[in-house]
């Protein structure tokens, strides 16, 4: 029998309202957001509507768009590799765009990087990382042993990495792991570096490294995202990373958010004298085209796996793992992020957010203006303590859009990471509804009072 919603809809009436009748979004709560607008199509950093509306996609649709919607060079690319090799099964075979993706990657990311393994999204390069991390402690033969086996994995607190059930363990516990907290393993949390803290959290992790002889510290560089766009600098990273290395424990990174140019720098782990063992990459890696997840890691990972032992290999594939659309379309997308224009683009918007930030500092109703990068991020300071459940959020976000910005705050943290092609005067639509915000709806508007 049909599905009784599905039958008599006619494809005459809104996307949204057939939408409506059979989809199941994420990170949607539909009966108190109301229906999702329907997209049409997408040109540069717009998103244009059924309705006719468009809409400034400042968030580069959850962070993954790199250099604009539908961007001509990358739709080739993918159209040729779709006539030519549109996937084939990646053990035991190989392809020219896995192969050149791979190369590219790894002539970007920091020096000691020499593998690449392929998955298909963000969550699933932070679960490949972590079962490398474990499978190669158990291969270690050599490693000078603590007197138990390296077991515990350190984070930041407010950490974000996957919703997979790896990556949620080695995310922050909170509303969003609460239902399957009898299901995550075990992990231990540290403050990143703040300018106050800073001193505090080096003695602590380096008293956790020696205590607890961790199998491995997994950590976003620079900017903590989904956590709230928190931010912390490279030198006090360095410190944790050397200790880290000091202590023997590896040193993961998640830059599934900041890699591909968002902090400045291709990789935010090149602002680092110290590199990981073991990067994981994804959203910027295919521009937004289609999903795909890497893990890349040092020769010493690697080489643990190179066993003549049928029972030593690593003990994870994908079906769609190193799919040729995917990879083609990377490799499309790093070649136009190495540009002259591009790299040109990145400073012209980290200069914008600089100047920027410095007016914002001044409106009221704004607190915590920070920036790194292609990365800005601002309070609403309402009084509540709360923050991804901060009832400002829904607030804000239709604010936005009401301006035609697509800007969907973390809570009371209001954020820019746009498409590289954003223009100043776009990313002026955004300052200005910044500073509109916290007047409106700041400490000291008519809706939120003062609470001094
Ligand atoms: C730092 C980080 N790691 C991992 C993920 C998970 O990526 P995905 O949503 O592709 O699974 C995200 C997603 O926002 C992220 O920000």
């Amino acid at each position: 029998m049909p599905n009784a919603a599905v039958r008599g809809r006619s494809s005459r009436e809104t996307l949204s309202r057939r939408d409506q009748a059979v989809i199941w979004h994420p990170f949607t709560h539909t009966s108190l957001e109301g229906p999702p607008q329907g997209i049409v199509r997408a040109k540069g950093s717009w998103l244009i509507g059924e309705d006719g509306r468009q809409y400034l996609d400042a968030v580069s649709s959850w962070w993954v768009n790199l250099h604009g919607h539908c961007e001509p060079r990358i739709a080739a690319a993918l159209a040729e590799q779709a006539h030519t090799l549109e996937h084939c099964i990646f053990a035991g075979f190989t392809h020219e765009p896995a192969v050149r993706l791979a190369e590219l990657l790894l002539s970007l990311t920091p020096e000691n990087q020499e593998r690449v393994f392929f998955s298909d999204n963000g969550s699933t390069a932070v679960e490949v990382a972590l079962k490398m991390a474990i499978q190669w402690e158990s291969l270690q033969k050599t490693r000078p042993a603590p007197a138990e086996k390296r077991r515990t994995i350190l984070r930041f607190t407010s950490s974000y990495h996957g919703d997979t059930f790896g990556a949620m363990s080695v995310s922050e516990r909170d509303t969003f792991t609460a239902p399957f907290e009898d299901y995550l393993f075990e992990v231990r949390a540290v403050p990143a570096p703040t300018a106050e803290n800073r001193e505090t959290v080096f003695s602590q992790f380096d008293e956790l490294c020696a205590r607890e002889a961790p199998l491995a510290f997994l950590f976003e560089p620079l900017v903590q995202g989904a956590g709230g766009m928190l931010m912390h600098d490279a030198e006090a990273l360095n410190t944790l990373l050397a200790i880290a290395r000091e202590r023997g424990v590896l040193r993961i990174a998640d830059e599934v958010m900041t890699g591909f140019g968002r902090t400045g720098s291709h990789f935010a782990t090149l602002q680092t004298e110290e590199d990981p063992d073991i990067l994981c990459l994804s959203k910027g890696l295919t521009a937004g085209f289609l999903p795909l997840g890497a893990t890349t890691c040092s020769r010493e990972i690697y080489e643990a796996f190179d066993q003549p032992d049928r029972g030593k290999f690593f003990f994870h594939g994908h079906s769609y793992a190193g799919n040729p659309l995917a990879c083609a379309v990377g490799v499309a997308s790093a070649e136009l992020l190495v540009t002259d224009q591009c790299q040109r683009q990145i400073q012209e918007i980290s200069r914008a957010h600089e100047r920027a930030a410095t007016h914002l500092r001044s409106v009221p109703g704004l607190k915590n203006v920070r920036h790194t990068g292609t990365i800005l991020a601002v309070d609403i300071d309402n009084g509540q303590d709360a923050y991804y459940l901060n009832t400002i959020r829904d607030t804000l976000y239709e604010f936005f859009l009401s301006r035609g910005l697509l800007l969907r705050p973390l809570g009371s943290t209001a954020y820019i990471i746009p498409p590289y092609c954003t223009t100043q005067g776009e990313l002026e639509l955004c300052y200005s509804a910044f500073e509109d915000a916290g007047r409106k709806f700041g400490c000291g508007s008519n809706i939120y009072p003062s609470v001094a």
